[in-house]
């Protein structure tokens, strides 16, 4: 892993491990925390459900194992909305903010049960707008420090892909990762899966918390954070890296295996990845690699021949809505880094 920092703890895959797995592995997944990991007791963790409802809950983790309610599994990608933020701090520089690679992104096999059949049964009252999720961990990082939460709308939360997960790659849910119980939002950037879940609130407004109010929103160039600046980001902008090569790596010329990853985000899907080796002017279509469904990112892979001499290769990936990847990271910049779609680009020398 790429360590970023040890406490609170910030990991993310390298791009060889990325490429290397379809379902990325449960110890090479990336961690991104905003505190220190919490440890509850399994036996004596509660979720309280509450706020605009008809009925307050509180259930156990057997209530949510036993099969009372349906389990469901669904493969999906998470991705943070820091990643690639190195390719913005390359414009200009970020302070305070890690350097995250394309690595603050993995796929996985998420077990648990849907929040729609939880929040059912608590009743939802006809002001309920918004689903805050409130969790264990406390983070100093946050003004005022707090406890981690977030939100989604109730329309997301109530789609059959939102759930309540207490297991990952058919492993119980690792510490880093949440466990007990986490959310799992697909579609939408990873801050709204919210780890170690302890209470979720019905509102009729997104959630008040440092967490959705001051971070994870967009800010324009002379942007300050501050509560309500900027907006909201949810839904991931469709993204791409190449994984394999490494930038300015020396291969044999000849024939050259490029790997690399697209995601679509949102409820869109990767239809066409592109690659270049001569820096935009000709493209050629990647092969799409093993399709895990509409909430997974797609691997791709091409085999292009370079002759000896210098390569700019750029990749770019096209998703359902026809949308392509902005050319440049320098109309992306943001102060706080968020989002950074550009096409990827490397150099490599084949010799
Ligand atoms: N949930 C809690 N309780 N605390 C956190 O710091 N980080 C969020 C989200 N959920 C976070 C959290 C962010 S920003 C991301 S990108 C994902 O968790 C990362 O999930 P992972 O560490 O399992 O990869």
């Amino acid at each position: 892993m790429i360590v970023h920092e040890t406490a609170p703890y910030n990991a993310e895959t390298t791009r060889a491990d990325l490429a290397a797995h379809a379902v990325t592995p449960v110890g090479l997944f990336y961690v991104r925390n905003h505190g220190p990991v919490p440890e509850p007791d399994p036996a004596a963790w509660r979720l309280r459900v509450d706020g605009l409802v008809g009925r307050e809950l509180v259930l156990t983790l057997d209530d949510l194992r036993s099969g009372l309610l349906e389990q469901h599994e669904v493969v999906a990608t998470l991705q943070c909305a820091g990643n690639r933020r190195a390719g913005l701090i390359a414009v200009r520089d970020i302070p305070g903010e890690a350097p995250w690679g394309p690595g603050a992104t993995g796929t996985a096999s998420w077990h648990g049960v849907r929040l729609a059949d939880v929040l059912a049964a608590a009743h939802p009252a006809a002001a309920a707008a918004h689903v805050g999720f409130e969790a264990l961990d406390r983070s100093e990082e946050a003004d005022p420090p707090q406890r981690y939460g977030s939100s989604i709308p109730l329309d997301k939360a109530g789609r059959p892909e939102v759930l309540l997960a207490f297991a990952m790659n058919g492993e119980p849910l690792p510490a880093a990762h949440g466990a007990p119980v986490r959310v799992v939002v697909p579609g939408y950037i990873g801050a709204r899966s919210v780890k170690w879940l302890e209470h979720i609130e019905l509102r009729d407004r997104p959630w008040d918390g440092y967490f959705q109010s001051t971070a994870y929103r967009m800010l324009p160039v002379d942007g300050e954070p501050a509560p309500g600046a900027g907006f909201a980001l949810g839904l991931v902008a469709l993204n791409s890296d190449v994984l394999v090569p490494e930038d300015n790596a020396t291969v044999a010329a000849g024939p050259v295996d490029l790997r690399g990853y697209a995601f679509a985000g949102g409820e869109r899907h990767v239809v066409r990845v592109d690659v270049s080796v001569d820096g935009g002017a000709e493209w050629r279509q990647a092969e799409l690699l093993e399709d895990l469904g509409r909430w997974a990112w797609r691997q791709w892979q091409l085999s292009i021949e370079l002759p000896a001499g210098d390569h700019d290769v750029h990749v770019r990936a096209w998703d359902s809505s026809a949308a392509t990847q902005p050319e440049d990271p320098a109309g992306l910049w943001n102060p706080k880094g968020y989002c950074n779609n550009a096409q990827a680009r490397i150099r490599v020398l084949a010799r």
